[in-house]
């Protein structure tokens, strides 16, 4: 047991540091690289219905792109909140002045500083396509309350972020419907609409009730 948790640690910091690696050069400018993306974001949030009064997270949230819209949904009263691993992401986060619309906090999305069922609404982009999403979505559902709502999101097709990376995207990949279906369903989410055509990648998912149903066997 005791070695089983020391590789989780082992392979938790190897992962962390290759998404700081990955990130922390590209955080200055990042948004001038995708200028147009604005509206996209906007209508992502919109389609997460977060009402009034919420408490919005984003998770990955990089330079806090998605506050405008987040704030805007939640209102004065609301609390948004955004966690990132790279702290030069939330460097920029800050310079870009997105601290006056929410909290950012340097943390990892597979161990947020938040309790139980706390949250309302959950915002990613980009967050889920960095690792198995299995644990982060085990950890977003550990954080949402019954019935709390989820979006996975990225401003483009799903195909043509893998062509980014020089790849082709395969119903295989973890982001395709059915794999994120599967792991939707074993960590208590319950999916409710899918977009995984040309315009952009788009999944909502409820949180169910059960609040032990997050845990399977992959859990040490
Ligand atoms: C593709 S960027 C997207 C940033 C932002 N959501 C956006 O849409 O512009 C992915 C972000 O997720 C962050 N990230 C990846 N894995 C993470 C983790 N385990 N915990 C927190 N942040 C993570 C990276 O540092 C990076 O800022």
């Amino acid at each position: 047991m005791r070695e089983k948790v020391f590789r989780k640690v082992f392979s938790d910091m190897d992962r962390v540091q290759r998404v700081q690696e990955f990130f922390a050069g590209r955080a200055a400018g990042w948004e001038v690289r995708f200028p147009d993306d604005g509206p996209s974001y906007a209508r992502a949030v919109v389609d997460l219905a977060v009402q009034r009064g919420d408490t919005a997270i984003d998770v990955g949230c990089g330079t806090a792109r998605a506050f405008v819209p987040l704030r805007t949904a939640v209102g004065p009263d609301g609390v948004v909140l955004g966690f990132d691993v790279t702290p030069e992401m939330i460097a920029e986060a800050v310079c870009l002045d997105r601290a006056r619309l929410g909290g950012l906090v340097v943390a990892d999305g597979f161990r947020l500083p938040l309790a139980d069922a706390s949250v309302d609404a959950v915002f990613t982009a980009g967050f889920l396509s960095h690792a198995a999403p299995h644990r982060g979505l085990q950890e977003l559902a550990r954080v949402t309350r019954p019935g709390g709502r989820l979006c996975v999101f990225h401003p483009v097709s799903r195909r043509a972020l893998a062509a980014r990376h020089g790849k082709v995207a395969t119903n295989e990949d973890p982001l395709a419907p059915a794999q994120l279906e599967r792991d939707f369903l074993a960590t208590g989410w319950l999916s409710e609409l899918w977009e995984d055509g040309e315009d952009r990648y788009l999944a909502l998912a409820v949180r169910g009730e059960c609040a032990e149903s997050g845990k399977d066997e992959r859990d040490v």
